[in-house]
């Protein structure tokens, strides 16, 4: 292994006099420091034998370039709109130069870590290696300490830390370092109904709605929202996509929630016959659960396939389900924390949150939230890309240049803009809904009618 490593580092340049000082002593740079952050209190030093999963970046050379190409391909003004890039297209803007990779490889390899214990992304811009507490003190020079947040949830970090001077150049940052943010997940996306909804509604009497298809919508929709509601609110109605062609629609569940499929079936006799006995892949990623117990099942993994599969019925569907544990106490024997953080924004579309009629754990219920307008969105945006593919096009990619583009259109831009309307909270009025793009529905609410004309002329 020795000689390996010498050898590539003869090979880069005998001027290089950094790497000289693989060979004496390494010299320690401070990498990062920051201030303790507020709401968060240390407590004892980190278990040494505790493991964390050290994960190391390595500068992508031509990101700049990447993310140019990106707005180029996804702004429907440009000549290359959806000319989507390869992965291998992507890989070679981010792979880092070899030099890069084999300084870091050399000083892996000085704490015995070797490439056997090495995982790494498919453009190798990311390195990620279990060590204990106290080879990753070594590694960066630094101490972890256990850091509590006022619920009680516990972290490994540090406040600084350094890499040998000559790596500065070769490694972006290296996490978990200094990166606090707390852990919870996705808590507050949806408030689950109390009690029996009403039994299906009869379709009968009708509300006016300009914007919807034929200006109508059932008056159940005001109480129940069904898969039927949203495609007469969004003007889908009757429209029909294809399976054969390449397009996809995929959802992905966090902290282990995973989707049932007796659910499943159970919805789709009640609003989508057509799809009954119509499934989705399943795909488990990090040890994603897949447990069918019908009682065990998510109700947001539930509620997202129910809605986003359900309007996009018959485009193939993939349910993803990721491993992770709640936040976790270290101590010697288990440290793994694997929970990411979820931030707020603000919203560029909107879609009804509120009365979702959906199956959970055999049984209908009332359902609403983000969670429960997100997926409506996303079975449009399926829809469109079949619209898409049924013309030759390529799907839509990133969407925000484009809702962007038609937002500022005004009218017929393809969204249904909300101006009535405000969000209350934390002791405000919130924001108020106005004419155009507003922080509480963004650009408002789609017009698949519209947007479908739309997607072919760009
Ligand atoms: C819809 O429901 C709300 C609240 O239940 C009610 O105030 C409103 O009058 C209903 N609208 C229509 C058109 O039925
Ligand atoms: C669904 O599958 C069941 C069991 O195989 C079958 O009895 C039923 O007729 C199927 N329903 C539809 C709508 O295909
Ligand atoms: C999964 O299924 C088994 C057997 O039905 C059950 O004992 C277990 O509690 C379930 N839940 C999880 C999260 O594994
Ligand atoms: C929202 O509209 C109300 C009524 O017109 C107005 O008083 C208030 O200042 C507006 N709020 C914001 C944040 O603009």
């Amino acid at each position: 292994m020795k000689s390996a490593s010498l050898a590539s580092l003869v090979a880069l340049s005998l001027s290089t006099t950094a790497c000289a000082a693989l060979y004496t002593e390494l010299v320690y740079k401070v990498k990062e420091s920051i201030y303790a952050p507020r709401g968060w209190t240390r407590q004892d030093r980190a278990p040494p034998t505790a493991m964390i999963e050290l994960r190391i970046a390595l500068p992508q050379p031509n990101f700049d370039l990447l993310e140019i190409q990106l707005y180029e391909i996804s702004d429907p003004l440009h000549h290359r709109y959806g000319q989507h890039l390869t992965q291998d297209e992507v890989y070679d803007l981010v792979t880092p130069h070899d030099e890069s990779l084999s300084a870091v490889n050399e000083w892996l390899a000085i704490h015995g870590l070797l490439e056997q214990d090495l995982t790494r992304s498919p453009a190798k811009d990311w390195v990620k290696v279990d060590v204990p507490v106290s080879l990753a003190e070594e590694m960066l020079d630094t101490k972890y300490y256990v850091w509590v947040d006022s619920e009680g949830d516990s972290i490994v970090r540090t406040t600084a830390y350094s890499l040998p001077e000559h790596l500065h150049e070769h490694i972006e940052l290296v996490q978990p370092t200094t990166l606090f943010s707390t852990l919870r997940g996705m808590k507050t996306n949806f408030h689950l109904g109390q009690g029996d909804p009403a039994p299906a509604p009869a379709k009968g009497s009708t509300i006016s709605v300009p914007s919807a298809h034929n200006g109508q919508v059932d008056t159940s929709c005001n109480s129940s929202v069904t898969l039927s509601c949203l495609k007469q609110l969004y003007n889908a109605v009757g429209y029909t996509p294809s399976k054969e062609l390449k397009n996809q629609i995929a959802v992905t569940g966090y902290l282990e929630y995973f989707a049932n499929l007796q659910d499943l079936q159970l919805f789709y006799a009640d609003q989508r016959p057509d799809a009954v006995n119509s499934s989705f892949e399943f795909v488990s990623i990090n040890g994603g659960l897949n447990n069918q117990t019908l009682y065990d099942a998510g109700n947001e993994a539930d509620l997202d396939t129910q809605f986003a599969f359900g309007m996009s019925y018959p485009i193939p569907a993939t349910f993803y389900s990721t491993g992770g544990r709640p936040p976790f106490i270290p101590d010697a024997s288990t440290l793994t924390n694997t929970n990411e953080p979820y931030l707020d924004g603000i919203p560029d579309v909107a879609a009804q949150a509120e009365n979702y009629r959906f199956f959970f754990q055999g049984r209908a219920s009332i359902i609403g939230g983000t969670s429960a307008a997100s997926p409506t969105f996303a079975g449009i945006v399926a829809l469109l890309n079949d619209v898409r593919m049924k013309h030759g096009r390529p799907s839509l990619g990133f969407l925000n240049p484009l809702i962007y583009t038609l937002g500022a259109f005004g009218a017929h831009s393809g969204f249904n803009d909300i101006t009535i309307g405000n969000n209350p909270g934390c002791g405000t009025k919130g924001f108020n809904a106005t004419k155009g793009w507003d922080p509480v529905t963004g650009y408002g609410t789609p017009n698949f009618g519209e947007l479908k004309e739309l997607v072919l002329e760009i």
